[in-house]
């Protein structure tokens, strides 16, 4: 079949479906992922490449994931974050956008190159990890996650980008019961903040399809941010900062949970301008 003939077949079934909100570009990269294509050899080859029909049926099964809920970047097993090319798999959250502005926050401060050793709660993929490390030679981080599963797609990632080991320390461990041995300069989390029942709904609908662990936040998706208060009055150092991701309608309630302490807060907005994250530093 002719490769225009096939993208549209494909958009045309993607449209069909409520889950899926982008389905020329979804049908584009799943058709360039098998062909092994980039973008500019795609719209030159649309008119005059015929497709083999062993590619045909590679690019069929993937279509098919898609059409069940699964997410591009966990059938191509890639995401690109910030400017690392990420491995993801079904084990991890896929990272996001809304991430890479918690990333800007934390590279712009002025304080930054000073910071020594930094905490990562809820590493995931290892999305923030790296990238921080990446930037700031000096850093040393300790990647915390629960996940086994997880750890391993951070350990691979790491693999694709070797001259990070030494800054970074995987640690395989539950956040609630977490005893680190030393006090941090930076702490960043991108924890589950999803309320339990919206995180079933969102699977359900095959909406989300990132793993639970990586969603539920607890009943009313901050059970995290709770820890994290007590957590920091411990383990941040006076002086130090806490970058947090959450909900784009929690805001108020989590600098409501650090009103009591002593933090100066900045507000952080996402691309599409929802309240999206905090940048506190701890004064005393
Ligand atoms: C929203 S994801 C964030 C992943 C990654 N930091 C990112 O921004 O792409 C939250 C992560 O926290 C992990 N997690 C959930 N509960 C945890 C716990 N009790 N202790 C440590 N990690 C936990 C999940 O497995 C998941 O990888």
């Amino acid at each position: 079949m002719l490769l225009s003939s096939l993208y549209q077949k494909i958009s045309n079934r993607f449209k069909t479906l409520s889950h899926i909100d982008q389905p020329q570009v979804d049908a584009k990269i799943l058709i360039c992922h098998i062909l092994k294509l980039d973008l500019a050899e795609f719209i030159t080859r649309l008119a005059n490449l015929e497709v083999k029909q062993e590619d045909m049926n590679k690019i069929e099964t993937l279509v098919l994931k898609r059409e069940q809920g699964k997410s591009v970047a966990s059938i191509i097993g890639q995401k690109a974050f910030y400017d690392l090319a990420l491995s993801v798999n079904d084990e991890v959250l896929i990272p996001r956008p809304e991430t890479e502005v918690l990333i800007e926050a934390i590279l712009q401060n002025q304080n930054i190159n000073e910071l020594k050793c930094a905490l990562d709660i809820g590493a995931g993929s290892g999305a923030i990890t790296l990238t921080l490390a990446q930037h700031l030679p000096k850093l040393t981080i300790d990647a915390l996650e629960k996940s086994p599963d997880a750890c391993k797609v951070i350990h691979t990632n790491l693999d694709k980008y070797p001259e990070l080991k030494k800054q970074i320390r995987i640690i395989n461990q539950d956040f609630f019961i977490f005893q680190p041995d030393q006090i941090y300069d930076l702490i960043v989390s991108n924890p589950p903040y999803t309320p339990t029942a919206q995180t079933i709904l969102l699977k359900e609908n095959k909406i989300i399809d990132d793993p639970l662990m990586a969603l539920d936040g607890g009943l009313d998706g901050l059970q995290f941010y709770r820890k994290i208060t007590q957590f920091v009055n411990q383990f941040l150092k006076v002086g130090g900062w806490l970058a947090l991701e959450h909900g784009f309608d929690q805001q108020k309630q989590i600098i409501e949970l650090f009103s009591a302490n002593n933090y100066e807060i900045q507000t952080l907005k996402d691309l599409s301008s929802q309240d999206r994250g905090l940048l506190l530093q701890k004064k005393r």
